[in-house]
């Protein structure tokens, strides 16, 4: 089939979710802007991201991908970028030190910017509008104005991805990242928060450790690994207009790329096998996710991975599971067991978010932390049994001091939900439950490894 792909060819499919563009001629002239402007991203990063998930997969290594569910074009300050980052590295440490278990860290970050939706118009007060499909499409304000697909905003998307993507490999290389600046990672607020004694506790140990190890005579500073982290970035890859408009071909390899971001991920919403995104994703060489729901059948995901990954590539596919606590025990089993029968091993991923997702009591889109905790429970307790590898983690999360998920060792309630809820989209764990997140699946990972040893 890769013989009949070409970057446009997902056009020949049925595509669901896109915008419909009044100005024709003004899409066509943003996409040759893309067209002409360099890629975000080069393949041999892309290879070495596919290698590091290649390891992930043999259980050698576990992912953490995590972001804001739509990031926006009005949080450019560098703040929110490197708190995103700096409780990303928290998290990759915490599992690092308590289970002995190398990071793969994955940010959902420069450039996820386009949101699948329910319905294509949102009516208020009698009034129609087209949704808000994220900031590369239109704006969130409820006026025709700000509704109306503009595709200036592809153009914003990139200039804003570039920018953010500048100051993570600034953050990622630059001396933010060195170990022996651990302390330094926890955001005030968390700083006296539980989570965060617990963290300093841990820093506290780690510096301890370097400085025994240096005076034994061990040069750190001949140990890059101490002083860098590698980041890699990710977005669902929905509007396919900017994704073909960024795919560049490689010389050397004569294999296309994805220009946008490390690993681009399919939703649940657009994964139907003829659909046009997975016409698109198939034929690029970058890694790639699936997302997978609770109704998804081995029947259904067979051909899907036959589709996507037809050479069995070790790290081509991460496959997202999002089930929703209590479901994720009946659903999961059977798709493990089709999977592994076929002989492919990829890498799962548990997204403890998107399945449990409610409206409080007082109006707001929200999560419990108890649920998303249940279903990652689950998701290792289900590999167990199944003699496969619990890969990794997909969370919605930022190191803003938000209200924006219920429970955790902070208790926050429907009546917290008002003080900061700030999410565009789907709600978020702030920086102290995200650490408590990390914290349990260390123990977990410890946990596997103890009984795998
Ligand atoms: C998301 O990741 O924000 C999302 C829309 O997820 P899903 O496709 O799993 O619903
Ligand atoms: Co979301």
């Amino acid at each position: 089939m890769t013989d009949s792909w070409t970057p446009p060819s997902w056009r020949q499919r049925k595509a669901r979710q896109l915008p419909a563009y009044p100005d024709a001629a003004a899409l066509a002239g943003a996409e040759a802007q893309l067209a002409a402007w360099p890629p975000l991203i080069f393949p041999g990063e892309a290879d070495a991201l596919r290698e590091r998930l290649a390891r992930v997969a043999r259980g050698e290594a576990f992912l953490l991908q995590g972001g804001d569910c739509a990031e926006s074009f009005d949080e450019l300050g560098g703040a929110t970028v490197a708190g995103t980052f700096r409780v990303i590295l928290q998290m990759a440490v915490v599992l690092t030190y308590g289970a002995a278990c190398p990071v793969v860290k994955l940010g959902r970050i420069a450039g996820q910017f386009a949101k699948p939706r329910s319905s294509d118009v949102e009516t208020i007060d009698g009034t129609t509008l087209p949704s808000y499909r994220g900031d590369i499409v239109n704006g969130s304000e409820f006026t025709a104005a700000a509704r109306t697909p503009d595709p200036q905003r592809l153009l914003r998307a990139y200039s804003h991805s570039a920018t953010v993507l500048n100051l993570l490999r600034a953050l990622a290389q630059g001396g933010f990242a060195d170990l022996h600046q651990v302390h330094r990672w926890t955001a005030d607020f968390v700083r006296q928060s539980p989570q965060g004694e617990r963290f300093e506790a841990l820093a506290g140990r780690i510096t301890d450790c370097l400085a025994f190890m240096e005076a034994c005579g061990f040069d750190a500073a001949r140990t890059p690994q101490l002083h860098a982290v590698e980041f890699w970035t990710s977005h669902e890859a929905l509007h396919l207009h900017y994704e073909e408009a960024l795919t560049r071909r490689d010389e050397a390899s004569g294999r296309f790329y994805g220009g946008s971001a490390h690993l681009l991920w399919i939703g649940e919403r657009t994964r139907e096998i003829a659909g046009a995104h997975v016409e698109f994703l198939r034929g690029i060489a970058n890694p790639i996710g699936v997302k997978l729901g609770p109704k998804v059948t081995a029947d259904e995901l067979l051909p899907l991975l036959d589709r996507l990954d037809p050479q069995q590539q070790p790290g081509r596919v991460v496959l997202i599971t999002r089930m929703g606590a209590g479901r994720l025990p009946e659903r999961l089993p059977a798709l493990v067991r089709a999977v592994k029968a076929t002989g492919r091993a990829p890498v799962w991923c548990c997204d403890p978010m998107h399945g449990n997702t409610v409206t409080s009591g007082n109006g707001y889109k929200t999560r419990d932390f108890a649920n998303i905790a249940t279903e990652v429970r689950d998701f290792f307790a289900v590999h167990a049994a199944e003699g496969s590898q619990a890969g990794g983690l997909h969370f919605e999360m930022t190191g803003q001091d938000v209200t924006e998920c219920r429970g955790g060792a902070q208790g926050l309630t429907d009546e917290s939900l008002a003080q900061r809820y700030r999410s565009a989209c789907d709600p978020r764990l702030n920086g102290s439950q995200s650490l408590e997140l990390a914290f349990m699946v260390a123990e977990m990972l410890k946990a596997g490894r103890r009984q795998a040893a």
